[in-house]
Order: structure tokens, then C-alpha cells, then sequence
């Protein structure tokens, strides 16, 4: 898929010059460019009661107990920690996302709900009274998990997670037995995220930060994790914050996308005071190629296609890239 042949491997020449690079978009943007996306991300952030983002990407096809990229991402994390003795659960835990993914698409076709992630009361009232239909085992491999890797020493692994919301992801490393393995920590725009993620877990480490720019020393965690942030900045602001994964992350970075295509290039759609992107899946993976190192590319409809034998997906545009260092 055109992706970049030429990789930048750490502590060489080329990695510097990708570096000078990403230096230079940083400069066209300006440091007021920055500072000016950075405040406007946060205004428009902000005026979401905290109570809806608490619930908000954790529920219908969010919900990240049935959600394949969330499985993705928790599996990237126990590969790490474990290696693949945990393969079998892994493919029996996507099986179980095909199932919830068909009931709830069912149950929506029935009720007449429009699924999707809404931060509107009304409109996420109808999700969570389609998301009934999987209550009673939507957590199957929860404890399964648990069971699994509890008493095991591995790790910890230094994660950091970009844009965590309100611990949306994390409150499932918890509960499914990784959070013991990680030395984690937790970045996000929004007082009310990092609120409502410091009061679920008083003992984690959640920052008010902007991805665009990041107090951390170069190559300070093992693993990036990030999952639905970069379609909503500019381009410019998207390549920055790309450049600070790829500058804080030694081993590795999982990036979840929710509105990517095969397309050649991006498609830029600034929606009021932020982005609504279009993200294209060769540029994305050639930027983190040069910068990084190879990247893995899973298209999660032909992911669960070919893999699963599941010919629907909960989102046509959802993608996700696993990038490891340059040998
Ligand atoms: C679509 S939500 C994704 C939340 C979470 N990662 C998930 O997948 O459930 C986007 C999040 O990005 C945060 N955000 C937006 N701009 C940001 C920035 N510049 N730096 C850090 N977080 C940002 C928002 O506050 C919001 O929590």
C-alpha cells in the first residue's frame, strides 16, 4: 500500500534528519499555532458535562469489553508482557466481538437507534437501551482475563495513553488484570477526563496535557497508546503530536483510528473549533515509518473478514497501526 521502503532506526543519521523534519512542521505551525489549536481543542472540550464523557466510547459499539479495537489494544499490551502464550484467548475473545457486534447491530435494526458516539443525553439513551441486548455477557472474558494474568511477574511496562478521556481504556487494562503490569500514565486536554480518571483510580498517574506537546523527556516510556485523537487535529497538529509518540515511545506504539481510508491523501474537515479527518492510511503509515519504524497496518473490516469470517463491521473506517522500533 505504498508504504515507505525506507525506515529512520534510532540513534542514526536518517532518524536525525526525520526529526529535523518534524521540527520543521512544528516551526510552520508556530508556536502560536500551537498554542492557538491547543486552547481552541480545549474550549470545545470543555463544554461537556463531565458526567457524559464519564460514559462517553463506553458503550454500544465503544464499549471496549465487545470492541475489536480495544481488544487490539489490550492485546498489543499482554503480547508485550507475555509473548503469545495467550494466543488461543486472544482469537476466542474477537470471536465474542463478532457475536456482541451482530446482536447489537440486530437489536439497533429493530429498535430504529442510530448507533454512534454521542455526548447527547437522548441519543445515547437509545445506545444504552440497545447495548441491553449484551448485558448479561458482554463481560465473558473479563474475568477470564483476569484469572489469567493475576499472579504472574512480568512488565511493568511504561505505557504512556495519549487523549485517555476518562480512563475509557484504562478501566479495562484494570479490570481485565494488565493494569497490575504496567507502570502507566494517562494524558488528556480535558479538567473533567483526568477529574473523573483520578477519582476512578486515586493511585494512577492521569495529567492534564496537550498531545501537541509533551513535558517528557525523549524516549521515556516503552509503548504509546492512542485511540481516537488524530483525526481531530489539524494536520499540522496531527503530524506534531505523531512526532511526540515517536520521540517518547523505546519499544512500540499502538494507534487506534476511527475515521481512516485507503485514500492517498487526508481529508480535511475542521468541524466548529476542532477536526472531523478523514485520515489516509498510506500517509498515516509512511509518516510513522520515517520517524520510527515499520509499521503494522490492520483494516478492521478486512481484519475481522478474513480472519473471522465477519462480512459487517461496526465502522467501515476504523484502522489500526501497531509500529515497532527500526531494527
Ligand atoms: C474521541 S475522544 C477519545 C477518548 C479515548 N481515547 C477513547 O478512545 O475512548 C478524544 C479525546 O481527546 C482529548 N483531546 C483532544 N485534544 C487533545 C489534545 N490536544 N491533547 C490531549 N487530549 C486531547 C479530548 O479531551 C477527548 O478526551
Amino acid at each position: 500500500m505504498g508504504i515507505a521502503q525506507v525506515v529512520a532506526p534510532r540513534g542514526t543519521r536518517r532518524r536525525k534528519w526525520a526529526k529535523a523534519l518534524v521540527q520543521a512542521a512544528r516551526t510552520a505551525m508556530g508556536s502560536d499555532g500551537l498554542q492557538e489549536e491547543r486552547n481552541s481543542l480545549k474550549r470545545s472540550w470543555a463544554k461537556h458535562d463531565p458526567n457524559a464523557l464519564d460514559q462517553y466510547l463506553v458503550t454500544g459499539y465503544q464499549n471496549p469489553r465487545v470492541n475489536a479495537q480495544s481488544m487490539l489494544t489490550r492485546h498489543y499490551l499482554i503480547r508485550q508482557l507475555f509473548g503469545d502464550q495467550f494466543d488461543a484467548l486472544m482469537r476466542e475473545e474477537l470471536e465474542h466481538c463478532v457475536k456482541a457486534t451482530e446482536a447489537l447491530r440486530t437489536r439497533a435494526a429493530e429498535l430504529g437507534v442510530k448507533m454512534g458516539t454521542f455526548l447527547n443525553p437522548e441519543k445515547r439513551a437509545g445506545v444504552e437501551e440497545v447495548s441491553e441486548v449484551i448485558a448479561d455477557w458482554e463481560d465473558a472474558y473479563e474475568e477470564r482475563w483476569a484469572a489469567a494474568l493475576s499472579g504472574r511477574t512480568a512488565g511493568p511496562l511504561k505505557v504512556l495513553e495519549f487523549a485517555c478521556g476518562s480512563a475509557n481504556d484504562f478501566r479495562f487494562f484494570d479490570s481485565y488484570g494488565i493494569a497490575e503490569h504496567l507502570d502507566y500514565t494517562g494524558v488528556d486536554l480535558n479538567d473533567g477526563n483526568i477529574d473523573n480518571a483520578r477519582q476512578r483510580f486515586p493511585g494512577v498517574n492521569f495529567e492534564v496535557q496537550s498531545v501537541l506537546d509533551l513535558p517528557y523527556d525523549d524516549d521515556s516510556f516503552d509503548h504509546v497508546v492512542a485511540s481516537d485523537i488524530f483525526e481531530h487535529l489539524s494536520p499540522e497538529a496531527m503530524e506534531q503530536s505523531v512526532g511526540e509518540a515517536c520521540r517518547l515511545a523505546r519499544k512500540g506504539l499502538i494507534f487506534t483510528f476511527f475515521s481512516m481510508s485507503d485514500e492517498p491523501e487526508h481529508e480535511v474537515r475542521p468541524v466548529r473549533n476542532y477536526h472531523w479527518n478523514v485520515l489516509s492510511a498510506p500517509r498515516m503509515a509512511e509518516l510513522i515509518e520515517k520517524q520510527f519504524g515499520p509499521v503494522e497496518v490492520i483494516k478492521i473490516r478486512d481484519f475481522m473478514t478474513n480472519e473471522y469470517g465477519y462480512k459487517r463491521s461496526y465502522n467501515k473506517k476504523a484502522w489500526t497501526m501497531i509500529a515497532k522500533p527500526a531494527p
